[in-house]
């Protein structure tokens, strides 16, 4: 375990395991179709990587990166499109590949945005679910694991951009961002 790290919350088996479940789900509900996964950039990479190579029917990627500002920001509820989809989603059946729903404000400002495109669908898949930060009532249609409210880093989470490349979910010690 990374020295920085207080525990453990998901192991690298937990994760896979809870991902291939998810990617299963998926595969039959969009059975004959070929959605298009929108990966957020950055802290979805892991999780977006593994989930598409689960899943076994066609799918499309793209990406788009958000900002929220500053270090209190989130509470702000101010997020920035940064880098847009490269196509088109009319008619399309979207799924949003999220590392962590925590305030909402991110999906939220992300789903009205793309159902303003005229998707057929647009759902989401996160893989932790921080419920009790909650500020905007927004839900996953897919969802990994319900989080409680510690800091945690790892598979593609970060604190000040570090910790990302843990292939488990972790909490981190308290000394690292409390100094
Ligand atoms: C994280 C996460 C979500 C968002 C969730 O991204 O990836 O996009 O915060 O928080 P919210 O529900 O309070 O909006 P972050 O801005 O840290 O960027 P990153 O993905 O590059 O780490």
């Amino acid at each position: 375990m990374h020295q920085d790290v207080e525990s453990i919350m998901f192991t690298k088996e937990q994760i896979a395991a809870r991902i291939g479940e998810l990617a299963a789900q998926l595969d039959k509900e969009y059975a004959g179709k070929t959605p298009l996964m929108v990966g957020i950039l950055k802290g979805s990479v892991m999780f977006y990587a593994d989930l598409l190579r689960a899943m076994t029917i066609p799918v499309e990627m793209d990406f788009m990166a958000i900002s929220s500002y500053g270090a209190g920001s989130k509470s702000s509820g101010e997020v920035k499109l940064i880098k847009d989809l490269d196509r088109k989603i009319e008619g399309r059946d979207v799924i949003i590949v999220e590392d962590i729903i925590d305030s909402g404000y991110t999906l939220s400002y992300l789903k009205r945005m793309l159902y303003s495109r005229k998707p057929s669908s647009v759902k989401i898949c996160a893989l932790l679910d921080k419920y009790s930060r909650r500020v905007v009532p927004i839900e996953a249609d897919y969802k990994g694991f319900d989080c409680e409210d510690e800091f945690v880093v790892g598979f593609g989470l970060d604190y000040a951009e570090r910790y990302r490349n843990l292939p488990y979910i972790g909490i981190l010690k308290r000394s690292v961002y409390e100094k």
